[in-house]
């Protein structure tokens, strides 16, 4: 990890314009010697965001984030601060001084080049003369010599020092193997012996193609099945993941990523051409490594045995929603400014009962797998159907009331927003209230969790909280018939996000135009980016007369609320003035009050449930809170 000098930050800082750069992300406002604009980092509907350019600072009364230019964009951006520092610095023209910790720099390259020299040697084993027995073993688990080969696989021959007198032969330390992990020290007496002996071996790679760990597999049942290397300065085993140096190319291309268990596993779903394939290298995999496949897909493909499908599903949701400490679980966003699209979504694939890819794949061929494949569910979906299955009688009202909050908490937890979309309207439909109740919910839930504990989880808030308007805005986009009847029902207040109000404005002035030639009626390139964002959201539409309905029930209930409230008043004012109320209000409040139970009447037919005491908060939250 490079390092700078006070001096070269400084120089940095002192050549940008926090203005200019905050700018990109949000629209700032002069006041006096401060900008101010609403936060990007949490929802808002007041500007509590300041930048302050002779400082070089911001800060957010809201939520209480704060820093200079380089916490700004880590935040923004999702970078980390080297990154940030080698973006800003190419902005500032400003030249990195090579002030990298010069040791360390030396004692991992020593250590690559040990790697190196190890995977040259069991390769070179592997196809040599004293090799039959793992090349036998290779043969009877179905792996083609040419993908054997393509993944670097290796034999480590019996014996306790093989490999040992190979590096003696050309001069590399027994001390640096240790460190490599490649040999372990006798006990008792000094010297070394080799850790692999005795294994067919699986180079693990980095990003860049070099090997950085070994994983052995035994060739019969003696124990472990699978020895792996340890720890060291060059593995990191959640934070690596098995042949990422060959799908990489492939996950962007076709903008998935399959991950499956075991080194096997994925060396078959390559063989059979699914080379967008990866494995964890563990039981579970990990943010930091859902993390990495976020940089190039937007998809990722789990794979469960049908049998602990639900079970383990519903356990890796859990736990990944959990904000992590560096805020990167789950929500793997690259900007927190919008929430659209930019987390990784996590699919399940249920492999059929007893099996894994591997042995999926030689029984019954790549079709199969991809059948899987498409029939996979989002991860949030099978939680869904855990926490539904784990409520008591969940048609009854109290059962439907504890599925409810279940859902709405977990919901409030799903930073994007196409999942949580997802995700309510299935828990609606399973429930048999509105998805809008949930979003309400969630958001409440959402907030209140925020308020308390400074800065909330960066990625999550604001795209959770920008669900309900965003969905709206992609309606309107995307279905014209839904302009004439929505439109003129909307609010601009009811927008928070201020791209989606501008773009709003401009669908006012042009109802009839397509959506793409608003493009040049956008102001900046905030805004334009973000409509870009909700013309590119792919939906199915076929459900845009509920949907329309919907909206069109909520606007209708708003407009009710506010004008049962100024006629109250009116009416409460009169009596107070000593007048008599005129009868044209009574008359006035009785009909909104008929009109709302009538819709009230047909909202609460769909669900069935008499009782009123005991109903989940739902049908009803919606005409206190909607
Ligand atoms: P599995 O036990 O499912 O093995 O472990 P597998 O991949 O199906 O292996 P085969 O088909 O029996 O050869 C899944 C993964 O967990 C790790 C390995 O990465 C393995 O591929 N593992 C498993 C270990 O690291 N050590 C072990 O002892 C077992
Ligand atoms: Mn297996």
């Amino acid at each position: 990890m490079p390092t700078y000098s006070h001096a070269v930050l400084d120089e940095i800082r002192s050549r940008i314009d926090l203005v200019d750069i905050v700018s990109q992300f949000v629209s700032l406002k002069k006041t006096g010697q401060n900008w101010k604009g609403l936060c990007p980092f949490h929802t808002e509907r007041t500007p509590s965001f300041m930048v302050n350019p002779a400082k070089g600072i911001f800060h957010c009364f809201g939520c209480g984030v704060g820093g200079d230019a380089f916490g700004f964009l880590m935040r923004q951006d999702r970078l980390s601060f080297p990154e940030a520092v080698r973006a800003l610095a190419q902005r500032a023209a400003v030249e990195l001084p090579e002030e990298r910790g010069r040791e360390g720099d030396r004692d991992r390259e020593d250590l690559h080049r040990a790697m190196q020299l190890g995977l040259e040697f069991y390769t070179e084993k592997l196809w040599a003369p004293g090799g039959e027995r793992a090349r036998t073993y290779l043969d009877t688990r179905g792996v083609a010599p040419e993908v054997a080969r393509r993944f670097s696989l290796g034999y480590a021959p019996e014996g306790w020092d093989a490999l040992l007198s190979f590096m003696k032969a050309r001069g590399v330390a027994a001390e640096l193997l240790e460190k490599a992990g490649l040999v372990l020290p006798r006990q008792g007496g000094g010297g070394f012996y080799d850790r692999f002996r005795g294994r067919l071996l699986f180079a693990i790679k980095d990003v860049q193609g070099r090997v950085v760990a070994f994983g052995g597999r035994a060739f019969g049942d003696e124990p472990p099945k699978y020895l792996n290397s340890p720890e060291t300065p060059l593995y990191s085993k959640g934070h690596t993941l098995y042949s990422i140096d060959l799908a990489r190319e492939h996950i962007r291309a076709k903008d998935r990523a399959l991950l499956v268990e075991g080194y096997l596993d994925c060396l078959m779903a390559h063989q059979h051409g699914f080379t967008e394939t990866v494995a964890a290298l563990g039981t579970a995999f990990t943010a930091a490594q859902l993390q990495m496949l976020r940089r190039y897909c937007g998809e990722v493909v789990t794979f469960f045995d049908a049998d602990a499908a639900g079970q383990k599903a519903a356990e890796r949701a859990e736990e990944l929603l959990e904000p992590s400490a560096d805020g990167t679980a789950w929500a793997v966003s690259r900007s927190g400014s919008f929430g659209d699209g930019t987390a990784l979504r996590i699919r399940v694939a249920l492999l059929p009962a007893g099996h894994d890819p591997d042995t999926l794949l030689r029984a019954e061929g790549p079709a199969a797998f991809e059948a899987c494949i498409a029939a996979s569910r989002s991860l949030l979906s099978y939680a869904l159907d855990r926490a539904l299955a784990e409520t008591r009688d969940p048609s009854g009202p109290r059962g439907r009331a504890s599925a409810f909050a279940r859902v709405a908490l977990m919901l409030s937890k799903v930073s994007s927003a196409e999942e949580a979309l997802a995700l309510s309207r299935e828990a609606a439909l399973k429930l048999g209230v509105d998805a809008t109740q949930l979003w309400i919910e969630a958001q409440r839930l959402q907030s209140a969790r925020a308020r308390p504990v400074g800065p909330p989880p960066p990625a999550a808030a604001p795209a959770t909280m920008a669900l309900a308007e965003r969905e709206l805005l992609c309606l309107l986009l995307h279905v014209a018939e839904s302009r004439p009847l929505l439109l003129p029902l909307v609010d601009d207040g009811d927008l928070v996000h201020p791209a989606l109000r501008v773009i709003l404005a401009g669908l006012r002035l042009r109802p009839d135009a397509a959506p793409a030639t608003l493009m040049s009626d956008l102001p900046d390139d905030p805004e334009r980016s973000v409509l870009a964002a909700l013309l590119l959201h792919e939906r199915d539409w076929s459900d845009a007369p509920t949907v329309i309905a919907q909206y069109r029930n909520r606007f209708e209930l708003k407009r009710r609320l506010r004008r049962i409230r100024e006629v109250t008043r009116a009416i409460a004012e009169g009596q107070a003035a000593g007048a008599a109320s005129p009868p044209a209000f009574e008359a006035e409040l009785l009909a909104l009050q008929r009109e709302g139970e009538r819709a009230r009447g047909l909202t609460l037919g769909v669900s069935a449930q008499p009782e009123k005491s005991d109903r989940p908060s739902g049908p009803e939250g919606v005409h206190t809170n909607g």
